[in-house]
């Protein structure tokens, strides 16, 4: 590229297209070195042909007219990674950013950084993906996919859920995603104090526009706890906005880039929950200590047939254990017809460390509860150890 803006080490240039004058430096100024536009056809005279371009469009591109005209380009020029910055991220915006070809969407100003989005990007279009520099796997082996269920709500299945991925991740060398995929009740975000991000109908759009490789991207980072967070949506949305290959598939691409997915189901019986159960390694299948929560489990157990989905996946976890109740856990294995395998107890810390929006296990390491906990993520993490992982550490 003629103008200010190539990055040589990193074998691709950065532009920034932006119509107000203001607004491009503002970017330009965030972009150390990248070049300014103020029309795409601008850039398109400079540009040499096949070399990658990180193109920034500006908010004046975030326009029904705008997308289009960006969409013309990204079809016409792989070689132009299309980042959109935007004032505000709505999910009708990301999508109409996606169709256009886009790789990424960011708020100006916002959590997510335009820079580290841009470097993201153009790592992916020189060829040496991010991924390879950043903590993962073992190529060509998925991550686990865990998913906490139970057919009963209140039970516990998103403290669950949370504190063994945050326990997971503690321990971990490769990175836990915890994903929340219950559409309308979803409360991960409130319990970790998370502010708003992308959240799982963002990867949805992503997975109808066929770019698993954004899927990967969209997890926030939870700071407290390292765990890499899909959130549902701020606003309930019918369960029908998700159709059940897209949450496994959603799933799928984030198995990519994790050692162990965690998804935190809601209480219902619907498609893409049974499409998850089916798909996971692990069911954690999450009851308390209660006669209507112990009856639930058992009426959803067979009108799931449950045993026949997930037959050896099942992993019964008793919350609130050393409830005052008399019930014995004996009893509740015989009419359920499972091995309790884990017991989580009753404890003030659980609410304390929701108040803090931080998971039990981080805030409270020593409580009986996180012990309890720590040892469920310990007997999911088995075999996929550190050795097995390899030495990348996060
Ligand atoms: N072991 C525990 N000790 C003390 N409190 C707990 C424990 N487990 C869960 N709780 C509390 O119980 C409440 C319900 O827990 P949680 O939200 O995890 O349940 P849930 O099954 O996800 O509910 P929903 O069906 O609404 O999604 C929370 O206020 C949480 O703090
Ligand atoms: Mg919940």
């Amino acid at each position: 590229m003629a103008t200010a803006g190539t990055i040589e080490p990193f074998g691709y240039d950065v532009a920034v297209v932006e119509p107000d004058t203001g607004m491009r430096q503002c970017l330009g100024t965030e972009l150390t070195g990248a070049a300014q536009f103020a029309t795409i056809e601008e850039l398109l005279q400079v540009s040499e042909s096949g070399r990658p371009v990180v193109t920034v469009f500006g908010p004046g591109f975030a326009t029904s007219l705008g997308f289009q005209h960006v969409h013309r380009v990204t079809g016409a020029h792989p070689e132009f990674g299309a980042v959109f910055a935007v004032h505000e991220l709505s999910t009708d915006v990301l999508q109409q950013a996606l169709r256009a070809g886009a790789r990424d969407a960011v708020v100006i100003g916002g959590e997510a950084s335009l820079r580290q989005s841009v470097d993201r990007v153009g790592e992916l279009l020189a060829g040496s993906v991010t991924r390879a520099t950043a903590p993962t796997k073992p190529l060509g082996e998925p991550g686990r996919l865990i998913v906490v269920f139970s057919p009963k709500g209140g039970v516990g299945k998103t403290c669950v859920a949370i504190n063994v991925a945050a326990a997971m991740a503690k321990r971990s060398p490769a990175p836990v995603v915890l994903v929340d995929a219950d559409l309308q009740f979803g409360d991960v975000s409130v319990m970790l104090g998370l502010p708003p991000q992308n959240t799982v109908l963002d990867a949805a759009a992503a997975v109808q526009y066929g770019d698993s490789e954004l899927v990967e991207t969209l997890p926030g980072r939870h700071t407290a706890s390292g765990l890499l967070v899909l959130p549902a949506p701020l606003e309930p949305v019918p369960v029908e906005a998700m159709l059940p290959g897209e949450m496994v598939t959603i799933c799928g691409a984030l198995q990519n880039v994790a050692g162990h997915v965690v998804v935190d189901l809601p209480s219902v019986f619907n498609d893409y929950v049974l499409a998850l159960i089916e798909a996971a390694d692990d069911v954690l299948l999450v009851g308390s200590m209660d006669i209507p929560s112990i009856k639930n489990l058992k009426i959803g157990m067979t009108s799931l047939d449950l045993q026949a989905i997930a037959g050896p996946k099942l992993k019964l976890v008793l919350n609130h254990a050393n409830a005052k109740v008399k019930l014995d856990v004996k009893e509740i294995e015989r009419v359920l017809g499972l091995t309790a395998e884990f017991a989580v107890p009753e404890d003030l810390a659980v609410p304390m460390s929701v108040n803090a929006g931080v998971p039990v296990v981080i805030d409270d390491p020593k409580a009986p509860v996180s012990r309890a906990l720590d040892r469920i993520a310990e007997s999911l993490l088995g075999p996929l150890s550190a050795a097995k992982l390899g030495k990348r550490r996060r």
